[in-house]
């Protein structure tokens, strides 16, 4: 791949790792441009840098270098995507403040490539709402930022501020580099995991879903540019940065938090595994142990809303909704009844009983059913493939409205 990588260095210990990074980019050929804050030339040296990418290091505003005429405008024009890795606190806050007082954060206001920030400092710093809310406003800035990994700290803490594995930054480089932002400007709203049903005060009737495929979609159109709205049922996995995290309880509250935000959105993906029925009934004290006689305790079921269907019919004309067919037989058949009843663009039916598909699992065998009858079949991918799978179909729709 041709391309020139930027790779800001700030003055955090994991400095010493960017070392590896750029010797990774350039042994899969990338050109690479370091530049350093004078914090950062404290933790590793600029040579150190400059012999790994072949190319002077710049650390300087005032300083002349050979490459380049005007510095922070020619290296801005020539970088195809700038790193900012490690991101401190304070770095942070100057992109987010636009302040342009150093090299690197005036070629961060010259700059119109993509970015990707990697923050790692302390887990205290990292959580200050200030350090949150200075990576929420880059993020609409249209930033992509790289989570903290979450470890052992140079200060001898443990939690969340690692810097990323450097092959995980190298991953992510590369993915945004192929990365189309096909979803800038729309709001997508994805519901995932499972829904509980309350029993008593202290037991639920719930599914096994992981809640993994919705997560990877939200995570995939947040990547794309969207604005993204994720409603989420029980899961274990935590939410991806940058979406607007609601968590819910039951199918109820699913169906209310959802319909309150229809109007607001472009596309509609309903990957959760909602409840069918809940408890009539539900008892206000724990229930007793199972009748004595009878050794039984008969719990009355009724039907839950289904989301997507009451969705579904009040679907806007430039809405595009997407369900989830989970089938253990006649799936193509099943997943176009669901399709119609649900008033849905296509289905994303799967064969619950292949192994590698469905709950649990991190990968998926998936068919797509679309409304204009047209049918496609994908091999078995990781759930994330999936996910762009159905992303860059929601974008053929948007397209052709
Ligand atoms: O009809 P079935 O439950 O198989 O349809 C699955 C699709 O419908 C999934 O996308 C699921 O999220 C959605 N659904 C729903 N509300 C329900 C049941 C399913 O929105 N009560």
């Amino acid at each position: 791949m041709n391309k020139t990588i930027g790779i800001g260095v700030t003055g955090g210990i994991a400095a010493y790792k960017i070392a590896d990074l750029v010797s990774l980019l350039k042994k899969e050929g990338f050109e690479v441009i370091v530049m350093m804050t004078k914090a950062a030339t404290k933790f590793i040296t600029p040579l150190t840098l400059e012999t790994l990418s072949g190319r002077e290091v710049i650390t300087d505003m005032w300083e002349e270098y050979s490459d380049f005429n005007v510095p922070h405008i020619d290296v801005a024009k020539e970088i195809d995507l700038l790193v900012i890795a490690p991101a401190t606190a304070n770095f942070i806050a100057k992109m987010a403040c636009g302040i342009a007082d150093d090299f690197l954060s005036t070629l961060f206001v010259a700059n119109i490539a993509p970015v990707l920030i990697a923050p790692a400092m302390n887990t205290k710093m990292y959580e200050n709402a200030i350090v949150q809310n200075n990576l929420a406003k880059l993020r609409d800035y249209g930033c992509n930022i790289i989570a903290p990994a979450t470890g052992h700290l140079a200060c001898n803490d443990i939690g969340k501020g690692r810097l990323p594995e450097v092959e995980d930054i190298f991953n992510e480089i590369k993915q945004i580099l192929l990365l189309k932002k096909d979803l800038k400007g729309k709001t997508v709203m994805v519901n995932a995991g499972t829904t509980c049903e309350d029993i008593d005060p202290v037991r639920f009737i719930a599914n096994r879903s992981s809640g993994k495929m919705g997560y990877c979609i939200a995570e995939e159109a947040i990547k794309r540019g969207a604005n993204v709205i994720l409603v989420s049922g029980k899961t274990t996995i935590d939410p991806p940065e940058g979406a607007k995290y609601i968590p819910v309880w039951s199918a109820d509250e699913m169906c209310e938090v959802m319909q309150k935000y229809q109007a607001d959105c472009d596309v509609i993906v309903g990957a959760a595994a909602v409840g069918d029925f809940k408890i009539a009934d539900v008892a206000g004290q724990k229930l007793k142990k199972a009748d004595q006689e009878t050794d039984k305790l008969i719990l009355e079921l009724v039907g839950n809303p289904d989301i997507l269907k009451a969705l579904g019919q009040n679907k806007a004309n430039k809405q595009v909704m997407v369900g989830f067919a989970a089938e253990t037989n006649d799936i193509v058949e099943n997943a176009k009844k669901k399709l119609e009843t649900k008033n849905l663009d296509f289905i994303v039916a799967n064969d619950v009983t292949q192994e590698g598909a469905g709950f649990g699992t991190d990968t998926n065998i998936v068919t797509l059913i679309s409304r204009n009858g047209s049918i496609k079949s994908l091999p078995l991918m990781s759930k994330e493939g999936v996910a762009a799978a159905i992303l860059d179909k929601v974008v053929d729709i948007i397209t052709d409205l």
